[in-house]
Protein backbone atom coordinates (compact mmCIF):
# COMPACT_ATOMS: atom_id res chain seq x y z
CA UNK A 1 0.00 0.00 0.00
CA UNK A 2 1.94 3.20 -1.12
CA UNK A 3 -0.31 6.15 1.20
CA UNK A 4 -0.83 9.65 -0.14
CA UNK A 5 0.83 11.85 1.75
CA UNK A 6 0.80 15.40 2.48
CA UNK A 7 3.85 16.68 4.37
CA UNK A 8 3.20 20.35 6.54
CA UNK A 9 6.12 22.30 7.65
CA UNK A 10 6.51 26.07 8.27
CA UNK A 11 10.53 26.01 8.34
CA UNK A 12 13.87 24.50 6.90
CA UNK A 13 12.17 20.86 6.29
CA UNK A 14 14.57 18.08 6.84
CA UNK A 15 12.39 16.09 8.62
CA UNK A 16 10.52 16.50 5.24
CA UNK A 17 14.13 15.34 3.52
CA UNK A 18 14.80 12.57 5.90
CA UNK A 19 11.41 11.11 4.28
CA UNK A 20 12.12 12.08 0.99
CA UNK A 21 15.27 10.31 1.10
CA UNK A 22 14.39 7.21 2.95
CA UNK A 23 11.90 6.62 0.31
CA UNK A 24 14.20 7.14 -2.75
CA UNK A 25 16.40 4.19 -0.98
CA UNK A 26 13.41 2.39 -1.53
CA UNK A 27 12.63 1.50 1.64
CA UNK A 28 9.51 3.84 2.55
CA UNK A 29 6.77 2.73 0.42
CA UNK A 30 4.92 6.82 0.43
CA UNK A 31 3.29 8.38 -2.41
CA UNK A 32 4.51 12.47 -1.30
CA UNK A 33 1.94 14.35 -3.56
CA UNK A 34 2.02 17.50 -1.82
CA UNK A 35 4.52 19.68 0.43
CA UNK A 36 2.19 22.79 2.22
CA UNK A 37 3.45 26.14 4.41
CA UNK A 38 1.64 28.84 5.84
CA UNK A 39 4.99 30.46 4.82
CA UNK A 40 5.49 31.07 1.09
CA UNK A 41 8.95 31.35 1.78
CA UNK A 42 9.83 28.23 3.53
CA UNK A 43 12.34 26.13 2.38
CA UNK A 44 11.05 23.20 3.21
CA UNK A 45 9.04 23.90 -0.06
CA UNK A 46 11.77 24.30 -2.24
CA UNK A 47 12.68 20.40 -1.14
CA UNK A 48 9.56 19.46 -2.57
CA UNK A 49 10.33 21.59 -6.14
CA UNK A 50 13.31 20.03 -5.89
CA UNK A 51 11.82 16.33 -5.65
CA UNK A 52 9.38 17.47 -8.18
CA UNK A 53 6.45 17.05 -5.67
CA UNK A 54 3.95 19.53 -5.53
CA UNK A 55 4.59 23.04 -3.22
CA UNK A 56 1.85 24.58 -1.79
CA UNK A 57 2.27 28.10 0.09
CA UNK A 58 -1.44 29.31 2.08
CA UNK A 59 -0.54 32.20 3.56
CA UNK A 60 -2.46 33.87 6.20
CA UNK A 61 -2.21 37.25 5.24
CA UNK A 62 -3.99 36.09 1.55
CA UNK A 63 -7.03 35.57 3.88
CA UNK A 64 -9.14 38.32 5.67
CA UNK A 65 -9.42 35.67 8.67
CA UNK A 66 -7.76 32.82 10.05
CA UNK A 67 -11.72 30.63 9.47
CA UNK A 68 -11.40 31.31 5.79
CA UNK A 69 -7.86 30.67 5.70
CA UNK A 70 -8.26 27.28 7.65
CA UNK A 71 -10.81 26.35 4.99
CA UNK A 72 -8.71 27.10 2.23
CA UNK A 73 -6.11 24.86 3.60
CA UNK A 74 -8.89 22.09 3.92
CA UNK A 75 -9.94 22.78 0.27
CA UNK A 76 -5.64 22.54 -1.02
CA UNK A 77 -5.57 19.06 1.03
CA UNK A 78 -9.19 17.63 0.10
CA UNK A 79 -8.19 18.10 -3.75
CA UNK A 80 -4.77 16.27 -3.27
CA UNK A 81 -7.07 13.17 -1.40
CA UNK A 82 -4.37 12.20 1.08
CA UNK A 83 -4.12 9.26 3.11
CA UNK A 84 -2.40 10.65 5.68
CA UNK A 85 -1.17 14.14 6.69
CA UNK A 86 2.23 14.83 8.20
CA UNK A 87 3.08 17.47 10.08
CA UNK A 88 6.87 18.42 9.85
CA UNK A 89 7.68 21.58 11.90
CA UNK A 90 4.96 22.82 10.98
CA UNK A 91 4.34 25.81 13.59
CA UNK A 92 0.27 26.58 13.80
CA UNK A 93 -2.18 24.34 15.38
CA UNK A 94 -5.10 22.64 13.69
CA UNK A 95 -8.04 23.20 13.85
CA UNK A 96 -11.16 20.71 15.32
CA UNK A 97 -12.48 20.19 11.93
CA UNK A 98 -9.13 19.37 10.14
CA UNK A 99 -8.27 17.03 12.90
CA UNK A 100 -11.64 15.30 13.07
CA UNK A 101 -11.92 15.75 8.87
CA UNK A 102 -8.34 13.53 9.15
CA UNK A 103 -8.69 11.44 12.57
CA UNK A 104 -6.32 9.08 13.05
CA UNK A 105 -4.29 9.89 9.77
CA UNK A 106 -2.12 13.35 10.96
CA UNK A 107 1.19 12.52 12.68
CA UNK A 108 3.03 15.10 14.34
CA UNK A 109 6.77 15.34 15.40
CA UNK A 110 7.42 17.52 18.52
CA UNK A 111 10.58 17.50 20.07
CA UNK A 112 10.29 16.44 23.60
CA UNK A 113 9.68 14.09 25.40
CA UNK A 114 5.76 14.68 26.02
CA UNK A 115 3.65 14.53 27.89
CA UNK A 116 6.91 16.52 29.25
CA UNK A 117 6.89 19.83 27.57
CA UNK A 118 4.23 20.70 24.97
CA UNK A 119 4.80 23.93 23.02
CA UNK A 120 7.66 25.77 22.41
CA UNK A 121 10.45 26.15 23.83
CA UNK A 122 11.77 22.83 24.84
CA UNK A 123 14.96 22.93 24.42
CA UNK A 124 15.40 25.30 26.46
CA UNK A 125 12.86 24.66 28.79
CA UNK A 126 14.76 21.08 29.46
CA UNK A 127 18.42 23.08 29.82
CA UNK A 128 16.56 25.12 32.70
CA UNK A 129 14.78 22.26 34.49
CA UNK A 130 18.27 20.28 35.12
CA UNK A 131 16.39 17.28 33.07
CA UNK A 132 18.47 14.58 32.61
CA UNK A 133 17.13 13.04 29.16
CA UNK A 134 15.72 15.02 26.14
CA UNK A 135 14.10 13.79 23.19
CA UNK A 136 11.43 13.78 20.23
CA UNK A 137 7.80 11.72 20.12
CA UNK A 138 5.88 10.79 17.36
CA UNK A 139 2.17 11.13 18.00
CA UNK A 140 -1.52 11.00 16.51
CA UNK A 141 -3.26 14.57 16.26
CA UNK A 142 -5.93 15.43 18.25
CA UNK A 143 -7.00 18.59 18.93
CA UNK A 144 -5.37 18.58 22.50
CA UNK A 145 -2.15 20.32 21.81
CA UNK A 146 0.56 17.87 21.77
CA UNK A 147 -1.47 15.50 23.50
CA UNK A 148 -2.57 13.19 21.20
CA UNK A 149 -1.92 9.19 21.43
CA UNK A 150 2.26 8.84 21.58
CA UNK A 151 3.88 5.89 19.15
CA UNK A 152 7.02 6.35 19.43
CA UNK A 153 9.76 8.65 21.22
CA UNK A 154 13.70 8.58 20.60
CA UNK A 155 15.89 9.66 24.01
CA UNK A 156 18.82 11.09 24.62
CA UNK A 157 21.19 11.66 27.67
CA UNK A 158 21.65 15.50 28.04
CA UNK A 159 25.45 16.28 29.31
CA UNK A 160 26.69 18.77 31.30
CA UNK A 161 28.10 20.49 28.23
CA UNK A 162 25.15 20.48 26.57
CA UNK A 163 23.01 23.79 25.08
CA UNK A 164 20.71 24.48 23.15
CA UNK A 165 22.10 23.91 19.44
CA UNK A 166 23.72 20.31 20.14
CA UNK A 167 20.55 19.38 22.00
CA UNK A 168 18.61 20.19 18.89
CA UNK A 169 21.49 18.79 16.57
CA UNK A 170 20.93 15.36 18.21
CA UNK A 171 17.30 15.44 18.82
CA UNK A 172 16.84 16.04 15.45
CA UNK A 173 19.59 13.30 13.77
CA UNK A 174 17.16 10.70 15.71
CA UNK A 175 14.13 12.48 14.71
CA UNK A 176 15.57 11.65 10.81
CA UNK A 177 15.65 8.15 11.55
CA UNK A 178 12.62 8.13 13.86
CA UNK A 179 9.98 9.89 11.63
CA UNK A 180 10.35 7.60 8.68
CA UNK A 181 10.13 4.49 10.88
CA UNK A 182 6.83 5.62 11.92
CA UNK A 183 5.62 6.14 8.42
CA UNK A 184 7.21 2.86 7.19
CA UNK A 185 4.27 1.40 9.93
CA UNK A 186 1.81 3.25 8.64
CA UNK A 187 2.28 2.27 5.52
CA UNK A 188 2.66 -1.20 6.14
CA UNK A 189 -0.64 -0.95 7.77
CA UNK A 190 0.59 -1.98 11.47
CA UNK A 191 -0.62 1.40 13.08
CA UNK A 192 -3.46 2.96 13.57
CA UNK A 193 -5.26 5.21 16.45
CA UNK A 194 -7.27 3.62 18.97
CA UNK A 195 -9.92 5.62 20.85
CA UNK A 196 -7.23 6.52 23.60
CA UNK A 197 -3.78 4.95 22.54
CA UNK A 198 -2.34 4.57 19.23
CA UNK A 199 -2.04 0.34 18.31
CA UNK A 200 0.73 -1.18 16.81
CA UNK A 201 0.34 -4.61 15.64
CA UNK A 202 -3.10 -4.69 16.93
CA UNK A 203 -1.19 -4.03 20.63
CA UNK A 204 -2.68 -0.73 22.07
CA UNK A 205 0.61 1.40 23.42
CA UNK A 206 -0.27 2.87 26.83
CA UNK A 207 3.41 3.89 26.45
CA UNK A 208 5.00 5.14 22.84
CA UNK A 209 7.93 2.49 21.65
CA UNK A 210 11.01 4.17 22.93
CA UNK A 211 14.15 3.92 20.98
CA UNK A 212 17.78 5.27 23.03
CA UNK A 213 19.68 7.53 20.84
CA UNK A 214 22.59 4.71 19.97
CA UNK A 215 19.72 3.16 18.47
CA UNK A 216 18.82 5.10 16.06
CA UNK A 217 22.22 6.74 14.80
C1 LIG B 1 11.64 19.53 14.26
O1 LIG B 1 12.71 19.37 15.14
C2 LIG B 1 10.33 19.23 14.95
O2 LIG B 1 10.46 18.35 16.02
C3 LIG B 1 9.90 20.59 15.44
O3 LIG B 1 10.32 21.48 14.46
C4 LIG B 1 11.50 20.98 13.86
C5 LIG B 1 11.37 21.16 12.37
O4 LIG B 1 12.58 20.96 11.74
N1 LIG B 1 8.50 20.62 15.62
C6 LIG B 1 7.90 21.35 16.54
O5 LIG B 1 8.49 22.09 17.30
C7 LIG B 1 6.39 21.22 16.57
N2 LIG B 1 5.87 21.66 17.81
P1 LIG B 1 12.62 20.70 10.18
O6 LIG B 1 11.79 21.80 9.53
O7 LIG B 1 14.06 20.84 9.84
O8 LIG B 1 12.07 19.34 9.91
Amino acid sequence: MSLRTVVLLSGTGTNFQAILDRRASGSLAIEPVGALSDRPGAPGLDRARRAGILAIAVSRGDFPDARSWWDGIAARLRALSPDVLVLAGFMRILPPGLCREYRGRVVNIHPALLPKYPGLDTYRRVLAAGDRWHGTTVHFVTDDLDAGPRIAQARISVGRGDDEDTLRARVQACEHVLYPRVLEWMSQGRLAMGARHAILDGSELTEPIVFEEGQLL
